[in-house]
């Protein structure tokens, strides 16, 4: 299965991901958190990102583009992939299909503004996993550690409230474009388009996004 997670910061993508990749054995390929590693490493491209993603501002398409080209070629992807957080802009989206990848299903997720901005002022995350909690709606096991390693969770940087909004205005101006693009691809090709309203429990939401990505499978088995 290849698969796309879209929607506003905060909606849940990361929180949903890991349902969906166990779901499907398939792996998560998340551009925030391989941006994120880059910057802890403070490798050449972590130094040269790190002040754009604290602004709240996207990454430029050339860089995130070779590094999702790069990725998908990994063995472990040879089973198909869910992309979280990609693509973001239509020059990223128009790159999978000059690259002949032919997606599945597109699943957006949507949830109002100010509820997303109550999500990541709770949020809580494992900077080696990735994994992510709210500390009032999905809090971990033990307050302030992750639930598989033990480890310290940590706030990410751009969670304050106004770099949230600013995250939420890029949002709107370059990414929610992708919902006309591929509603449009859906009409013209095999790609199934679910749009999922992410108000709820994080296991309601669970259920609709697995029920939804079960019409594919059945549909392909
Ligand atoms: P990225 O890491 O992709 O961030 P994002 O898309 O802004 O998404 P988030 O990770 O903030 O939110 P999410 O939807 O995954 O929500 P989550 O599940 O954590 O990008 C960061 C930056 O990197 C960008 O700003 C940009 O600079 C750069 N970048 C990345 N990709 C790029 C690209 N393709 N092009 C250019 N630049 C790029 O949930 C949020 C909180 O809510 C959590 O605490 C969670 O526990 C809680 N929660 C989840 N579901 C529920 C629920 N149902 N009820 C209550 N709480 C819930």
């Amino acid at each position: 299965m290849k698969l796309i997670l879209l929607g506003a910061p905060g909606v849940g993508k990361g929180t949903q991901a890991q349902f969906i990749t166990e779901a499907y054995s398939i792996p998560q390929i998340s551009t925030g958190d391989m941006l994120r590693e880059a910057v802890k490493a403070e490798s050449k491209l972590g130094l040269e990102v790190k002040a754009v993603m604290d602004r709240g501002d996207l990454v430029t398409d050339e860089i995130i583009i070779a590094l999702v080209k790069d990725r998908i070629q990994q063995s472990d992807c040879d089973r198909g992939f869910l992309f979280d957080g990609f693509p973001r802009t239509i020059p990223q989206a128009e790159a999978l299909v000059a690259q002949d990848i032919h997606l599945d299903a597109v699943v957006e997720i949507s949830v109002d503004y100010e509820e997303i901005i109550k999500r990541m002022s709770g949020r809580r995350v494992h900077p080696g996993s990735g994994r992510t909690y709210h500390v009032e709606y999905n809090p971990p096991k033990v307050s302030g550690c992750d639930d598989e390693t033990g480890e310290p969770l940590i706030q990410r940087d751009d969670d304050q409230e106004q770099t949230v909004r600013d995250r939420l205005r890029v949002y709107e101006e370059q990414t929610s474009p992708l919902v006309d693009y591929y509603q449009h691809m859906a009409k013209h090709s095999a790609l199934e388009y679910f749009s999922v309203d992410g108000q709820g429990t994080v296991l309601e939401i669970k259920q609709k996004v697995l029920h939804a990505l079960s019409q594919v499978s059945e549909r392909q088995s």
